[in-house]
């Protein structure tokens, strides 16, 4: 292939949208919001307030490995994991810049995250973009949602993946996703389309990086549990 041809290489999802929007009319694709990580003053600001009041716990490189942390239960986030538990967003998403406001404001009772009520709201927006720094996950553009439209009466679906509508033409299979049956998966390791987890934990673990979920142990160990008994 000539790297012409492999540089006017349409993407996947724009490769869907051509297909479906052969039997469905006008594909309006419209861009998700844009990653916003603040301004490099605002993260600059961040950092020096996180210096002196968060790193000790969270660490000075956001791992959640501060000097205090040994002695904490729980931990500390680990804001370079992407992870977080307080969040208006859906399980696996980031949280919003709103939900991290808010966190850092009122902090998180029975644990050892305080409460800042003296920091300035632009001070805490200030922290919350550095917050956000530490992750690449918050620089990611979020995925394109794209809207398709029904002939025959103008019904609409939005979607960020079409699934079984790109096979079988038909707008009703939008959105609709065959999953494989997960009767008698104990014995059918190792897992995943390639085979990359070789036991039931490893495949709870590779979701919960994947998709964004914090699980205890007792949580992954219940989840294996409940996999091993299908
Ligand atoms: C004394 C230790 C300590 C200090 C100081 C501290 N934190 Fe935390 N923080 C924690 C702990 C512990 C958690 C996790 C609690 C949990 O997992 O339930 C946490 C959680 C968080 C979270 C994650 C909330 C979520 O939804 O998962 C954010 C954001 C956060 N801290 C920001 C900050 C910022 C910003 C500062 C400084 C202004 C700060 N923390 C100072 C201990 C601390």
């Amino acid at each position: 292939m000539t790297s012409r041809a492999l540089g006017a290489r349409p993407s996947l999802a724009a490769v869907a949208v051509l297909i479906v929007s052969w039997y469905v009319a006008a594909t309006v694709p419209v861009r998700a919001q844009a990653p916003d990580i603040g301004t490099a003053e605002q993260r600059e600001s961040g950092k020096k307030l996180y210096l002196k009041y968060c790193s000790q716990c969270h660490g000075e490189k956001g791992d959640g490995e501060g000097y205090a942390s040994p002695h904490l239960y729980p931990k500390p986030r680990d804001f370079t994991s992407g992870k977080f538990k307080i969040r208006t967003t859906p399980s696996g998403k980031l949280p919003t810049d709103a939900d991290l406001h808010h966190i850092i404001k009122v902090g998180m009772p029975y644990t050892s995250m305080p409460a800042w009520p003296h920091l300035t709201d632009a001070e805490i927006d200030n922290l919350v973009a550095y917050v956000k720094s530490f992750s690449p996950e918050f620089a990611k553009p979020d995925m394109a949602v794209y809207t398709f439209q029904r002939n025959s009466d103008g019904a609409t679906v939005q979607s960020t993946d079409p699934g079984r509508g790109i096979r079988s033409g038909n707008f009703a299979d939008l959105n609709k996703f065959k999953t494989p049956n997960l009767r008698g998966l104990a014995a059918r390791a190792p897992y995943l389309h390639n085979g990359i987890a070789g036991t039931l934990l490893d495949v709870v673990r590779h979701y919960e990086v994947a998709l964004g979920f914090v699980f205890t142990a007792s949580e992954e160990a219940d989840l294996v549990a409940f996999l091993t008994a299908l």
